[in-house]
């Protein structure tokens, strides 16, 4: 059973091909309104979400398919104590395919190995979230036209921030591109990702605490959040929350190309004002997330042999 745990779980040609998909998507929505009738889709969100879990729904609505969902551990029997396998052998009882969101590291996996229907990892604790992934690749295809050759700086929470860990691991698979970390001191890349990842295939990188020394060499300049919810002590968190803020005065020094993405919710980080920028591209990202989670679906059900 195919399930997307890890966005290395696809092939560079596979990426191509939901690319090729969701862009068919966008051209011809009529033809895959019925694609997907009489299908479920569970989502199981043990986490807060707004763009990923509606996006899911609104994706396989839009499929012609149905959804039932879970929302918080709270209402769910999680709260009673079940083990997410548990959870994961009963949800596959009524349903085709699981999209899963989950504080804990691994936990989409563990459900994978348990259901008998695909798993999407919509995100699990810090370790990676490939679906927001899915909606970036897009957006870098959409803007820049290539996935190779390109200077991509990520800045805020590299550390705790699993859409940069995906992302990254995702990138690193093409050629001629070279990251640009930008971060406080204790918020860095996680060493597994430096050393798995960047280090192990030789891309260039670089880190720095200093965005604007870096702006005018950026291709993509990809912000993120500080995750509070991932600090052990809310002091750490006040300090370092307001370490990177994007204006449109800093944007003076950047490439008039630039694609300024974020994977969203925006606490601060990015001023309301450079919403206005032809380089934001936060908003278009949320609905390319869509056409990518339609064509995921498409694939995962269609390798299942549960839709033609
Ligand atoms: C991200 C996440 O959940 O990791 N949100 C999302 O799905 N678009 C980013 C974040 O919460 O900061």
């Amino acid at each position: 059973m195919k399930s997307l745990i890890d966005i290395l779980d696809l092939t560079t040609d596979e990426l191509d091909e939901l690319i090729a998909c969701a862009e068919d998507i966008i051209a011809n929505p009529d033809k895959y309104a019925e694609a997907c009738r009489g299908k479920k889709l569970a989502t199981l969100f043990f986490e807060p979400s707004t763009r990923t879990r509606m996006s899911f729904e609104a994706a396989m609505y839009e499929l012609g398919g149905n959804v039932i969902s879970v929302t918080g551990a709270a209402s769910s029997s999680a709260a009673k104590g079940e083990s997410v396998a548990d959870t994961a052998k009963t949800v596959s009882c009524y349903t085709d395919i699981i999209a899963i969101r989950h504080p804990k590291e691994g936990a989409a996996l563990v459900t994978a190995n348990n259901a008998s229907v695909p798993v999407i990892n919509a995100g699990d604790g810090g370790h990676c979230h490939p679906t927001q992934t899915l909606a970036d690749l897009l957006t870098i295809w959409r803007e820049k036209g290539r996935f190779t050759n390109l200077t991509i700086g990520v800045c805020g929470d590299l550390k705790f921030g699993r859409t940069v860990h995906s992302l990254i691991n995702a990138m690193s698979r093409y050629e001629g591109n070279n990251f640009v970390l930008i971060s406080p001191e204790e918020l860095k890349v996680p060493s597994y990702v430096k050393k798995d990842v960047l280090q192990q295939k030789g891309i260039p990188y670089e880190q720095t605490t200093d965005l604007m020394a870096v702006m005018p060499k950026l291709d993509i300049l990809y912000m993120t959040r500080v995750q509070r919810e991932r600090f052990f002590n809310e002091e750490d968190y006040l300090r370092l929350k307001d370490s990177y803020i994007l204006t449109t005065d800093k944007l003076k020094a950047a490439k008039p190309d630039l694609a300024v993405m974020h994977p969203l919710p925006r606490v601060n980080e990015i001023s309301v004002a450079v919403d206005d920028d032809p380089r934001a591209c936060y908003f278009k990202q949320v609905l390319n997330g869509k056409y990518m989670r339609m064509a995921l679906i498409l694939k995962l059900l269609r390798e299942a042999g549960k839709i033609k």
